[in-house]
């Protein structure tokens, strides 16, 4: 059985004009952890932020920072975001060929470490990597963007990696990330996610903070 669902809105789906007003509402909606989105241009054909941005986050809120990194050379990047405040640092599986190396790195630098899947990536490419991993993120849009339509194929990915962390006793998370919304959130539950990010569906609402309470109450 999956844990305690945590909901973690994306900033990147904020205005970034007001990134630390968007940090302090989602802590006062009772969201879990502030995701953060770190593109590079080159892995993803998009760029955002970096560790300078992380740090500034973090002084402003105390909710976990999700850090995702969809950057080239992940493993140069560890030491940086850690220094910044990472709570969880995220790569993703096609951006490294020594992941083991490197989710060790995460560990060793205090974060939790998590691994990434794009879309086209099988649940497989985790398999000797749970015990470096306390969690696996599920991309379910290509990354690169907020706004992207949720990839229903995916559910059968969640559902495949829930069933393997089980027979393994696995005791971390699998997060789900892109498209998810009050619609979508649920079946993803159900499948085996219990981290839940929200960009346009928290920071594209109207009232924010009533879109991360619909959130939790709609997986409660
Ligand atoms: C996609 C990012 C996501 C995403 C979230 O590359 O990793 O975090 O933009 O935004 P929504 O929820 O709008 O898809
Ligand atoms: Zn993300």
């Amino acid at each position: 059985m999956s844990a305690r669902p945590l909901i973690a809105p994306s900033i990147i789906a904020a205005d970034p004009a007001r990134l630390a007003e968007a940090a302090r509402l989602a802590e006062s909606a009772g969201a879990d952890w502030l995701h953060l989105d770190i593109m590079d241009g080159r892995f993803v054909p998009n760029i955002t932020f970096g560790p300078a941005t992380v740090a500034a986050l973090a002084r402003v809120t105390s909710l976990p920072l999700d850090v995702h990194l969809m950057v080239v050379e992940p493993a140069r990047w560890v030491q940086p975001f850690a220094e910044a405040g990472a709570r969880v640092l995220t790569v993703h599986a096609e951006a490294d060929a020594h992941l083991q190396r490197t989710l060790a790195s995460v560990r060793a630098a205090g974060c939790l470490a998590g691994l990434a899947l794009n879309p086209s990536t099988p649940e497989t490419a985790v398999e000797y990597l749970w015990d470096d991993l306390d969690l696996v993120l599920v991309m379910t849009v290509n990354p690169g963007f907020s706004g992207q339509a949720f990839l229903p194929s995916m559910l059968r990915k969640i559902e495949r990696l829930r069933a393997r962390a089980e027979a393994l006793g696995w005791p971390g998370r699998i997060e789900v990330d892109g498209g998810v919304d009050l619609a979508r959130a649920p079946a993803c539950r159900r499948a085996g996610a219990d981290v839940f990010v929200a960009g346009s569906a928290v920071y594209g609402s109207p009232d924010p903070a009533a879109a991360v309470a619909a959130l939790k109450a709609a997986l409660a």
